[in-house]
């Protein structure tokens, strides 16, 4: 076993870490799986090997975990948040960064600490929370921005409904070079019509099937 190898208890790992925060907010723990699924994807696109994808499948699967301690008042809450609650809020890649970290003597945790810390950063230098640019900005995080962001707009929240898909690509294509990297964000808006059409929608089902598959 190589040092990037996921330990065999990985799987089981991420379903008690993704049922804590599917108990706090469903929402989070549907787009999480979605985006994990979504970043595999794009990361194989991108020519990744099967090993960094699944390093990059999972840095997605936990890069929100962290709003498990954001307080219900902020992280549910049916409005605009405050200036407070925003700077709250955007605490959380430390957050799901810290709940890996303990595990971090395992390579394969180690590995995932990039992404998860990284995934709101934008090549512009004006993400959060380090006001990284460009190169500083490592692949994972840079694959994790498109597809969260992507997975943010096109769903529906109680106070504003989800653009389409169409609309969404025009946005992702909009926001390349200051938001997102360039390069990914059109390998991705010319990709995602393709994977709509083969891969079968998330459920419960989908995701023991797909951890089974990936283990
Ligand atoms: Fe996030």
């Amino acid at each position: 076993m190589s040092f990037l190898d996921m330990p065999d208890w990985g799987h089981q790992f991420a379903r008690s870490i993704l049922t804590a925060l599917r108990e706090k907010d469903p929402y989070t723990y549907g787009h999480c799986l979605r985006v994990g699924r979504n970043a595999r994807l794009l990361a194989q696109e991108a020519g990744y090997d099967e090993k960094q994808q699944t390093i990059i499948e999972f840095s997605a699967l936990f890069h929100d975990i962290g709003k498990i301690g954001i307080p219900d008042s902020i992280l549910l809450k049916p409005g605009k948040l405050s200036r407070e609650e925003i700077e709250v809020m955007k605490k959380h890649p430390v957050q799901s960064a810290e709940m890996i970290r303990p595990f971090d003597s395992i390579g394969f945790f180690k590995s995932l600490l990039p992404g998860i810390l990284y995934h709101h950063e934008r090549v512009d230098g004006k993400g959060y929370p380090f006001c990284l640019s460009e190169k500083e900005i490592p692949t994972p995080a840079k694959i994790i921005l498109i597809v969260d962001t992507f997975d943010a707009m096109t769903t529906s929240r109680p106070y504003r409904n989800g653009l389409n898909t169409e609309k969404a690509l025009e946005e992702i294509i909009r926001c390349a070079g200051t938001q997102f990297d360039p390069d990914l964000a059109k390998l991705f808006v010319e990709s995602f019509p393709q994977w709509n059409q083969y891969e079968e929608e998330i459920t419960e089902t989908f995701v023991s099937e797909h951890f089974k598959k990936s283990a």
